[in-house]
């Protein structure tokens, strides 16, 4: 395990894992990929992108399958749609299709089956510098806000070493639906030291009400460490295995405690509901979507 120090950035390079199957979005994701579903406008996958961004990521590692490529092309220039919109004056049209591109620098990594999250993470491994002894993984359908818990993350990494992932504290009688962690507490409110994780618990087995939540800073041992789990179910590899192994070995792990809103784009029902919340704070199309949905509401 490395130590950063103080000065330098606790990490430059994001990964973004999108090689899932998506089969909760079925059948639109036989030929659409889930990370590219608008919520309003703009695809989950450019909102994770901007955090990464906005934390001070230089380089995006999107992990997809060899049928979806379209979620690495996303962040291509299209010079020919791009001149086609400047000829024509359509300068916020413009704007809004160089935003991706222009985020950070993507680059892809091939997982040729979806064996898991651990694995795609794994699939990373050589697109990262030899200077990279940590990496942030943020999950395309998982969107925390607001912006900023990368940093805090980061805050935490330098203080304690190890890898840190991030929790939302949620209701008691909802930890069944998440992976709880055990923590202890440390000197810093918001940051726990994690002992264990259990998947989805039952209320009275619940070892605290903090839910994982997509985004991790990892040391870079974390790769190693996915080469010495055992694969579980369907031959997947989960990274929160990795994680485990790490904590059985006396690698510290921390959690930030994020308060703030989560948006799983990940299931129908999840994903409507961030559209509407962006829908409803956009200038454009917010008071008439309001106006109509209490209408709606009101004829239920
Ligand atoms: P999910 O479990 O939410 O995505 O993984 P999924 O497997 O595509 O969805 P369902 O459960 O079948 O509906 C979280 C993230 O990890 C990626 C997914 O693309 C998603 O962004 N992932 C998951 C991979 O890249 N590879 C995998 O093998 C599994």
């Amino acid at each position: 395990m490395s130590s950063p120090t103080s000065t330098s950035p606790a990490f430059r390079t994001a990964i973004v894992p999108a090689a899932g199957l998506g089969t909760r979005f079925l059948p639109t994701t036989k030929a659409v990929p889930k990370e590219l579903l608008p919520v309003v406008d703009t695809p989950g996958i450019e909102l994770v992108a901007e955090e990464a961004a906005e934390a001070g990521a230089e380089r995006l590692v999107v992990v997809t399958s060899p049928d979806k490529r379209s979620v690495a092309e996303y962040f291509q220039h299209q010079p020919e749609l791009e001149s086609t919109l400047a000829e024509r004056g359509k300068d916020r049209l413009l704007d809004k299709v160089r935003r991706g591109p222009d985020l950070i620098n993507a680059e892809i990594a091939l997982q040729e089956r979806a064996l898991g999250l651990g694995h795609a993470v794994g699939c990373a491994e050589p697109n990262l510098a030899p200077t990279d002894d940590a990496v942030a993984v943020l999950l395309p359908d998982d969107l925390v806000l607001p912006h900023g818990v990368l940093g805090r993350m980061a805050e935490t990494r330098r203080r304690f070493g190890g890898s840190v992932l991030c929790a939302f504290d949620v209701p008691a009688d909802s930890v069944s639906s998440y992976g709880i962690f055990d923590v202890d507490d440390t000197d810093e409110n918001d940051v726990k030291r994690v002992r264990g994780m259990v998947e989805k618990p039952a209320p009275d087995r619940a070892p605290s009400r903090l839910a994982a939540a997509g985004r991790y800073l990892l040391d870079r041992a974390v790769f190693d460490a996915l080469r010495r789990i055992d694969p579980g179910a369907g031959g997947e590899l989960q990274l929160t295995d990795a994680v485990a192994l790490l904590i059985s070995e006396d690698h510290p792990v921390h959690v930030v405690v994020h308060s703030g809103v989560r948006h799983d784009l990940g299931n129908p029902g999840g994903f409507l509901k961030a559209a509407v919340d962006f829908a409803l704070k956009d200038s454009e199309i917010g008071p008439d979507l309001r106006d109509w949905l209490v209408e709606r509401i009101g004829r239920s």
